[in-house]
């Protein structure tokens, strides 16, 4: 822990968020170990008004907050490197938290470097991957300055203890009661889990969606949608150009009213155990479903294949906390070269929760017409078939001769 220091006070840089556990930090850290803290608090796009958390975290006793906007810098930097990967953890989470982290810790330890800082703090669990995220950042960026986590290490074992604190000091904190589950927000998406949720047998009642309306619920007809890529990105919809936080946004809203992106996965934790997690990520399912079609329609069987193969690598890193690690940046230059030519428009269908490709073209198409087509347009010579299978199939041919009676049994 931090030791006191007669001369000059020693400076934390908080990631705060204004609940219980970084209220009770901020006090903690100035009385108990004597240091000037200072908050950080990100703008992902959670729909939440930071603002008002200065005057809170003043009156806490922090010297100030720090509040930066990081929607557009986390959807272009973050998002879309990860959507072009193709990269869904264990096959389906497009790991918006897991996106958020490196970039707010990033922005964190410029703070503690701009404001001479000797430490920064977060109040991860240790049961979650976000601690990890955190401090491999941090390590791989700023391996000069310390971590505090004092929610390893302080007295207070239970949320209990700490609204007593908050309490015997005065704190002003919202938190009261227990709310029935953990939820983390960004533009991206929301993961959502604890509570009944712990019960993976358990059905998630109505009230664990935060955001997207019940399929049941959602207009029965759906809505069709094109959306246009350049380079691998996302640039339109239904013909109108927009910028990656705006088109983000849009796709969220649009998805959300046709219950589309919700996700109920038991998930295999890096800290050792399984947990149950609910996730809505409407954009994030559109725009993976559409760019995969944008691939699909420009870019060659080898391409597709290889980058399919580096998909769950490149999601384990990010999942890992390993967004600055030099084999996540060598994946990512490998699939930004592939993104070149990706230039297609894709239509698709939204219904009931269903994300529908309904057509897709491109200036840049590998499909041939003349080549597919059964018609009388048909161009494919199919005599070049047969040598071309006679030679393929020469391995097998000689092997059953060799093995006359023996093999195929
Ligand atoms: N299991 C997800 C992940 O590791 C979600 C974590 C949610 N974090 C939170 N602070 N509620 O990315």
């Amino acid at each position: 822990m931090a030791k006191s220091n007669k001369t000059k006070k020693k400076k934390v840089v908080l990631a705060y968020s204004g609940g219980l556990d970084t209220t009770v930090m901020v006090h903690w850290f100035k009385h108990t170990q004597n240091l000037d803290v200072i908050c950080f608090a990100a703008d992902l796009g959670q729909g939440e008004d930071l603002a008002p958390l200065k005057a809170r975290a003043k009156k806490t006793g922090a010297t100030k907050l720090i509040i930066r906007d990081v929607k557009d810098e986390f959807i272009r930097e973050y998002c879309f490197p990860s959507l072009q990967s193709g990269a869904l953890y264990e096959g389906r989470y497009p790991m918006a938290t897991a996106l958020g982290r490196p970039l707010i810790t990033k922005h964190l330890l410029d703070i503690a470097k701009a404001e001479g800082a000797d430490f920064v703090a977060h109040g991860c669990t240790g049961k979650g991957n976000d601690q990890a995220r955190f401090e491999f950042t941090r390590a791989a960026l700023a391996p000069d300055i310390e971590v505090l986590v004092p929610i390893r290490h302080w007295e207070m074992k239970t949320r209990e203890s700490e609204i007593e604190y908050v309490e015997q000091h005065g704190l002003e904190c919202p938190v009261t009661k227990k709310k029935p589950y953990s939820i983390d927000r960004n533009l991206w998406g929301m993961s959502i889990e604890c509570g009944v949720l712990e019960d993976p047998w358990v059905e998630p009642p109505d009230d664990a969606w935060q955001m997207t309306v019940h399929p049941d619920r959602a207009p029965e007809h759906g809505v069709e949608l094109e959306i246009k890529f350049e380079g691998g990105l996302p640039v339109a919809i239904d013909g109108k150009r927009m910028k990656p936080v705006a088109l983000v946004d849009h796709l969220r809203v649009l998805g959300a009213k046709h219950g589309v992106g919700r996700i109920d996965m038991l998930e295999d934790r890096m800290v050792g155990f399984k947990s149950r997690e609910l996730y809505e990520t409407p954009a994030a399912a559109i725009l993976h479903r559409a760019h995969a079609e944008a691939e699909a329609i420009t870019l060659d069987r080898t391409t597709i294949h290889l980058k399919a193969m580096l998909a769950p690598l490149y999601a384990q890193l990010i999942y890992d906390g390993h967004w600055f690690h030099p084999a996540r940046e060598a994946i990512n230059a490998l699939v930004q070269e592939t993104q070149r030519f990706v230039n297609a428009t894709i239509r698709m269908r939204l219904r009931r929760s269903q994300v529908l490709v309904t057509g897709r073209k491109s200036p840049n198409s590998a499909y041939s017409f003349q080549l597919a087509t059964y018609d009388e347009k048909d161009t494919f010579d199919q005599k070049a078939s047969e040598g071309h299978l006679k030679l393929l199939g020469l391995p097998a041919e000689t092997l059953a001769r060799a093995r006359k009676g023996r093999w195929p049994s």
